[in-house]
């Protein structure tokens, strides 16, 4: 795979889950730009937010997605949920927008497992009702960066990753 594929999508709605699983299933690698931007500021992303705030935090995405851009080749990229906004998006490799309604995300979310930390480490999912309106807000937006819309609601792992990769040319 020469291009990078890049996943996203809203908060929780399992860019990082997919990911892995794409990645386990095709051999290939996978990155998080979330991760990528706490690396670099040895900082978790809540304390980025706190220290510095939101702006702060777009500025890191837009620096990665020039690195990305300039340095990364055949790579599954999961995505920040407000990555969509970089400007050079579609130049990073193909994107691939996981889409569900906010019910099933919150849904998804709360009953994790580990759900406390799920949300405590989205500086954005921190009110309900806000979250919501920011999921409304960027719905059109996401679909606008995407080349591939999937719709993730009563699907499994597996006929995503499958969709995915029949989308990009992987057999
Ligand atoms: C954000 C989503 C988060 C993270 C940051 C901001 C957003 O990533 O980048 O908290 O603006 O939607 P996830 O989508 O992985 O939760």
């Amino acid at each position: 795979m020469k291009e990078n594929i890049l996943l996203i999508g809203f908060m929780g709605v399992g860019k990082g889950t997919i990911a892995r699983a794409f990645a386990r299933e095709y051999g290939i690698y996978n990155i998080d730009t979330d991760d990528l931007i706490e690396s670099k500021e040895n900082r978790r992303i809540p304390k980025i937010f706190e220290k510095f705030g939101e702006d702060y935090f777009r500025a890191l995405e837009q620096d990665t997605a020039k690195w990305l851009e300039k340095s990364v080749k055949g790579t599954l990229i999961s995505c920040g949920g407000g990555f969509y906004k970089v400007d050079n998006i579609n130049k990073i490799g193909k994107v691939v927008y996981l889409d569900a309604p906010f019910e099933w995300i919150y849904n998804r979310l709360s009953t994790a497992k580990n759900a406390e930390s799920k949300l405590a480490k989205r500086p954005l999912f921190q009110d309900l009702k806000k979250a919501k309106a920011l999921y409304k807000e960027r719905k059109k937006a996401y679909k606008k960066v995407a080349d591939l819309i999937v719709d993730v609601k009563d699907k499994d792992e597996k006929q995503i990753i499958k969709e995915i990769a029949k989308f990009v040319g992987i057999k």
